[in-house]
């Protein structure tokens, strides 16, 4: 790679992780409860007026930017440096070895990764592969408990902050001058989105919807449509009991016996070897 690419996408990284503002602290706004006193009424509606908010101050732990392991409040992607670079190190092996495909994140939140899959496409000259951005954009759905046990009393759902909009996203690949035609948007649910999606082939499978029917629609639907010698990275498999199941049932089902490796406390990936 020549030097200005490799310096863009360094540069890229500490800025899609907000790396390069790790030494200042972060304003958290305080969520305020449903119940409130008269006086706290008071003062709230009087900040209201005036334009402003209560808010934490917290300091940013660099360890765990590195390794995706906080909430990173302004970062575009919560997935760490070592993620992305897991991302670059797969990418590389794909166009050393001319492995055929796209590229795929289903669970984008606001689009880091994916905004990266796009930037090493760039910065390597490659005009005929697509970045596919599946999301519902809406957060997680809520666990379907008859069909998935092992979603039982999952509670991503009721969490406001994962449900960033398509707007956003596609504003967040405009901020890098990355969105293009061949940026493909599947909106909605997997278990809808994915069966009809119209992609060929995939180099690069980057599954991180944290729950098991996320994660099993992700490979039910994607696998198969895996180049061998292309790469698929689970990210919440450390984190979350029920991907990890369903990463463990559907490699069972399957026979699929290829090492996995792992990136950090949560992230594996494995080369396909063989067709399944
Ligand atoms: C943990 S966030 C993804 C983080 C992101 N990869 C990043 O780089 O920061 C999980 C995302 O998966 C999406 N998601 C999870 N399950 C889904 C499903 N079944 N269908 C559609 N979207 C889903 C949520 O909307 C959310 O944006």
């Amino acid at each position: 790679m020549e030097l200005s690419n490799r310096l863009y996408i360094d540069l890229l990284k500490l800025t899609l992780t907000d790396y390069h503002r790790i030494t200042y602290p972060v304003f958290e706004p305080v969520k305020t409860g449903k119940k409130k006193s008269i006086r706290t009424k008071i003062i709230l509606r009087y900040l209201k007026k005036r334009n402003l908010v209560i808010c934490k101050r917290r300091l940013q732990d660099k360890e765990l930017r590195e390794i995706g392991k906080d909430y990173p409040l302004h970062a575009d992607t919560m997935i760490g440096l070592r993620r992305l670079n897991n991302i670059e190190d797969c990418f590389k092996d794909i166009l050393e070895n001319n492995i055929e495909g796209d590229l795929i994140e289903t669970g984008v939140w606001r689009g880091g990764a994916t905004i990266f899959m796009k930037a090493l496409l760039k910065a390597n000259n490659c005009k005929n592969r697509n970045v596919w951005v599946a999301d519902s954009f809406e957060g997680l759905p809520p666990p379907n408990e008859d069909k998935y046990k092992a979603d039982k009393g999952d509670t991503h759902y009721l969490n406001d902050s994962l449900a960033i909009s398509i707007d956003t996203v596609k504003e967040n690949f405009k901020k890098y001058n990355l969105l293009d035609d061949k940026v493909k948007f599947l909106k909605g649910w997997f278990k809808d989105t994915l069966p009809k999606a119209s992609i060929k082939k995939l180099a690069l499978i980057r599954l991180d919807g944290d729950m098991y029917e996320s994660t099993m629609d992700g490979l039910v639907n994607l696998y198969k449509k895996l180049s061998v010698g292309g790469f698929i990275i689970i990210d919440d498999y450390g984190a979350v009991e029920g991907c990890r199941k369903a990463v463990q049932d559907f490699r069972n089902e399957h026979g699929i016996t290829e090492e996995i490796k792992e990136i950090d406390w949560t992230a594996v990936f494995w080369q396909k070897k063989k067709e399944i």
